[in-house]
């Protein structure tokens, strides 16, 4: 259990009742600290799969394993107080089965004390999803762009610029948003369909990429920081540019080490007398 406890914090059901009001704010977080500094401010602290990327460098999320989730949702559940904490289930962990997915599932909520797991997939997936909910796991759905079927789709690519695509992501929005989803995830789709599903779904929908018009919004929190100085997807906005502080702040360490400017005196112990 979080030093912090649970007792105040955002439930499942509270998010699924948010649906149409004001909008709900989620923002990603791996560790400790950042969950800190991000709870007072969210609604949804999510621990998501990115992490394999943005923490540990990887080329995709395929490779992050079923510990490395655990070990990060703990990592949050120290910090948060408000904040409803999902924390994702990585790729390999759910598709096999829904035996497989509760199992795991199980593993995720008991080990890390956190409030709801989250899984990519469609239509495919809702048969899954209902059997998670109805035995105690509240699941947050995630279609649209689906980062772990980057090997199958050929790369990240926005969806829904076509009929097929769109018949597609109506029916997978249809599927999970009845499945017992207390919330899906909508990622990297056009606008006309993200209103379309936030209007047709009885549960929110939370955008990554998909417009103003879902009833919330998610975006990495290390994307919006500006932690990267390379590439900025287009649906990212930074909100401040941590990574060129963070370099000239190393730089000007470097410099006053270099020139014996750090330490001065008062970072210096002298011996009591
Ligand atoms: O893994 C993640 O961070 C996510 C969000 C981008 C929605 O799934």
């Amino acid at each position: 259990m979080s030093a912090v406890g649970s007792a105040k914090r955002l439930t499942p059901t509270r998010i699924r009742m948010m649906k149409g009001g004001t909008p709900i704010v989620c923002l990603t977080a791996y560790t400790t600290p950042m969950a800190r500094l991000l709870d007072e401010h969210c609604d949804l602290l999510l621990v998501g799969d990115s992490l394999g990327m943005v923490l540990y460098g990887m080329e995709s999320t395929v490779a992050v394993t079923l510990d490395m989730m655990i070990a990060h949702g703990k990592a949050v559940m120290r910090g948060v107080a408000r904040s409803c904490v999902v924390v994702d289930m990585p790729f390999g962990s759910y598709q096999e089965s829904k035996e497989l997915a509760y199992r795991n599932a199980v593993r995720i909520l008991q080990e890390t004390g956190c409030d709801a797991v989250k899984l990519e997939g469609g239509e495919e997936m809702a048969e899954t999803i209902s059997f998670l909910t109805a035995r105690g796991i509240p699941v947050l759905g995630h279609i649209g762009l689906m980062p772990q079927q980057v090997h199958t789709a050929g790369g990240y690519r926005s969806v829904g610029h076509s009929e097929t695509e769109i018949a597609k992501i109506r029916r997978d929005a249809d599927a999970i948003g009845n499945s017992g989803a207390f919330a899906v995830v909508i990622e990297g789709t056009v606008e006309t369909f993200a209103r379309e599903a936030t209007t047709a779904i009885p549960v929110p929908t939370i955008g990554i990429g998909a417009s103003a018009a879902c009833d919330g919004q998610v975006l990495v929190s290390d994307d919006m920081l500006g932690l990267f100085n390379d590439f900025t997807p287009r649906f990212v906005k930074r909100y401040d540019e941590l990574g060129k502080r963070v370099g000239a702040a190393a730089a000007a360490y470097a410099g006053e080490v270099r020139s014996r400017a750090f330490p001065a005196e008062k970072h210096t112990f002298k011996r009591r007398s």
